[in-house]
């Protein structure tokens, strides 16, 4: 079946799911958004307040930041493709739970395997804890492994975890935004190789 009937047929599931009490308390769950055919995939953590009334991912703050950074690179959201761990928001914006993540993180593998991106950028702790265990790797303190490049190899071929700050920080932390800026540098020269 082509990518965009595959990736349709998931996002509908994710939309109608009930397989975690999220799915009683959303207005709307976020699927992700952008190019079925990105080489890159970013990966939050939950959806906030408006990507909930919105049903898209980084639609407030920290998305301004996220577009600000892919702006930076001569990206845009059309050109990559961006999703969360978890697909429906934590009451409050809490942390998602353990039960949670076991819930919900079936349908982001299910979105790898679809849009087989070159490179996953993981954009803050708990999503780099997902992805790098996911693949084998042991996460470290964030602050240790920003725009570290860890390469795997998967069925459909390689592919490089670089795990990011993620961008909210930015909108207190001055000195990490400088951080996520240089990491996303890298990223543009990731993706020359
Ligand atoms: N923070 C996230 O981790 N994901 C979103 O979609 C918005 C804010």
């Amino acid at each position: 079946m082509p990518k965009d009937k595959l990736m349709k047929k998931l996002e509908e599931k994710i939309r109608n799911c009930r397989r975690c009490p999220l799915g009683q308390l959303r207005i709307n769950a976020v699927p992700g958004s952008g190019s079925y055919d990105a080489e890159i995939m970013f990966v939050g953590e939950a959806p906030g307040y408006w990507e909930d009334q919105k049903g898209l991912p980084f639609v407030g703050r920290a998305g301004k930041v996220l577009d600000e950074l892919l702006e930076g690179i001569g990206l845009s959201r059309e050109d990559v493709y961006i999703t969360n761990i978890v697909k429906c928001r934590p009451p409050g914006n809490r942390d998602p739970t353990e039960e949670e993540i076991k819930a919900c993180s079936p349908y982001l593998d299910r979105q790898i395997d679809i849009i087989r991106p070159r490179v996953i950028v993981p954009l803050g702790r708990h999503s780099m804890g997902y992805i790098l265990r996911k693949f084998g790797f042991e996460p470290e303190p964030i602050s240790k492994i920003h725009g570290k490049v860890f390469e795997t190899g998967t069925l459909f071929g390689r592919i490089l975890i670089m795990p990011v700050y993620h961008p909210a920080v930015a909108l207190y932390r001055p000195a990490l935004k400088e951080e996520l800026q240089k990491d996303f540098q890298r990223l543009k020269n990731l993706l020359k190789m």
